[in-house]
């Protein structure tokens, strides 16, 4: 193997979200799907560009990739494609993956058949040795794959704790995916909710479990793909919320299946206009405003019993409708929004405002956000829902960077008693020498008795965390 430079973090990255996508739109097309063709296409090219000198290696060790011997570093907007592809790996028992410098003769045919089988070694017994002896039966030499070592193997963690997070990261994941797939694939029909529906039960049981730990999954960001995390964020948001006022176990779950499929319609919408800079035009503004009912129209597409299908209607429809009856679609049939619709709306505004993006200058910290919804309590948002969904998130909503009085960064982790709303559990974050962000103490500011007593801890103020290039996410995610 020739002497190779070091591989950019972007080439790496694009390269493994190229690979993702190839492997996402072969799972879900025929070969000869435009899209299909597309990804290969994309995929290739950054293919050939790293085997340019010489073959290369993708190992999975300790929950991180490496490509060409190189740990892929964590960015933050990449977080579904690392965890669904280091999901990709395990399901299969895959350590690594070399890629040969051969993979310039292969044709786009072969690189779709060596997917397929990539994909479907998952569902016979010996995944690996089943996809060996396939790739070598297809005489595919562009690829081979290698098994995990036993010391990784060894690392599947058995602390509660860390399983509890596995689990909550596999789900928020898992969600992800499954709102793509539905999305993409309904319009072709036969799309069940069966999984979703198991998938939703998941959410419930994890935000019964921990909400503060769902609701800090939520500072998840992909700019990618942004109807999808997004959506995820909303039905977070929104279990949390209706778990905080106590409605039943079913009615969780109907309102997170609502919640995952609140933007359904929007995948109709060009990301042209949906990501737009500048004004829209009349005509674009009608076609983001279709939405909520080109997604009801999905949604009776799906595969689901009348029963399901009538309870999970309504909020989709109706989560742009202000409690004023403002708002879009317009609808002279009520008067009066669903529950579920008006929990909707208001998981919906706090994700999208929090939600700093490449063309949005209107972004907030999560409290001046609360504070410029509580503005609107009565006239866009249910008073009484806004005030347990204010007392839910806290003062310092979980998840916001805060300055402490004594100067130190800190993370909003929690707020362990119900009645201490304003004193939360703090990670304070350290700079290490490469001035990246680390875990430090943790400091349940309630637990200070004495408030005058000097050195007592306190929050100064809230930070937006890309001023100080924090990713909360990856706290929550405890992958720091
Ligand atoms: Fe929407
Ligand atoms: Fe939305």
């Amino acid at each position: 193997m020739s002497e190779r430079k070091s591989i950019p973090e972007r080439l790496g990255h694009d390269f493994l979200r190229a690979l993702y996508h190839t492997i996402n739109t072969v799972r879900m097309y025929q070969d000869n799907n435009q899209l299909v063709q597309n990804s290969v296409l994309a995929f290739t090219a950054l293919l050939n560009e790293l085997t340019a000198s010489g073959d290369i290696s993708l190992l999975l060790y300790r929950s991180r990739f490496h490509l060409g011997g190189e740990k892929l570093p964590y960015r933050r907007n990449a977080a579904v494609v690392l965890y669904n592809m280091m999901e990709f790996f395990s399901k299969r028992g895959i350590g690594s993956v070399n890629f040969s410098s051969a993979s310039i003769d292969a044709s786009q045919e072969n690189i779709i058949t060596s997917i397929r089988l990539f994909n479907d070694a998952v569902r016979y017994p010996n995944h690996l040795e089943w996809l060996e002896q396939k790739l070598q039966e297809h005489h595919i030499a562009w690829v081979q794959v290698f098994p995990r070592q036993n010391e990784d193997e060894m690392l599947v963690d058995e602390n509660p704790e860390e399983q509890k997070f596995e689990k909550a990261r596999k789900n928020y994941f898992l969600a992800v995916e499954s709102v793509r797939e539905v999305a993409t694939k309904v319009s072709q029909g036969m799309v069940g909710v069966r999984r979703c529906r198991r998938l939703a039960q998941n959410i419930v049981d994890l935000v019964q479990v921990d909400s503060a730990l769902m609701i800090g999954m939520t500072t998840i960001r992909d700019y990618d793909d942004y109807t999808y995390t997004h959506s995820v964020n909303v039905t977070l948001l929104a279990t949390c919320l209706g778990r905080h006022i106590e409605l039943s176990d079913i009615a969780l779950e109907h309102l997170t299946i609502c919640g995952l499929f609140h933007d359904l319609g929007k995948v109709d919408v060009p990301k042209e206009i949906l990501f737009k800079h500048g004004e829209l035009t009349n005509g674009e503004w009608d076609l983001i405003k279709a939405h909520p009912v080109t997604g009801v129209r999905k949604i009776l597409m799906l595969n689901a019993n009348p029963e399901l299908r009538s309870k999970i209607i309504l909020g989709p429809f109706e989560h742009h409708l202000n409690v004023d009856m403002t708002g879009y679609p317009h609808t002279m049939f009520t008067d009066n929004l669903s529950l579920i619709g008006k929990i909707l709306h208001i998981a919906d505004v706090y994700e999208a405002m929090t939600h700093e993006r490449v063309y949005r200058t209107n972004y907030f910290a999560p409290d001046a956000v609360l504070k410029k919804m509580w503005e609107e309590a009565g006239k866009s948002f249910d008073r009484i829902l806004l005030k347990r969904f204010i007392h839910m998130m806290g003062l310092y909503p979980i998840g916001s960077v805060v300055e402490l009085n004594d100067g130190r960064i800190g993370l909003v982790m929690d707020y362990p008693d119900e009645n201490e709303r304003m004193r939360p559990l703090v990670l304070t974050l350290v700079h290490d020498d490469a001035g990246n962000w680390q875990r430090g103490e943790s400091i349940y500011l309630a637990d200070q008795a004495i408030p005058e007593e000097p050195g007592h801890l306190n929050i100064t103020r809230v930070i937006p965390p890309a001023k100080l290039r924090v990713n909360p996410a990856e706290f929550f995610l405890h992958i720091k």
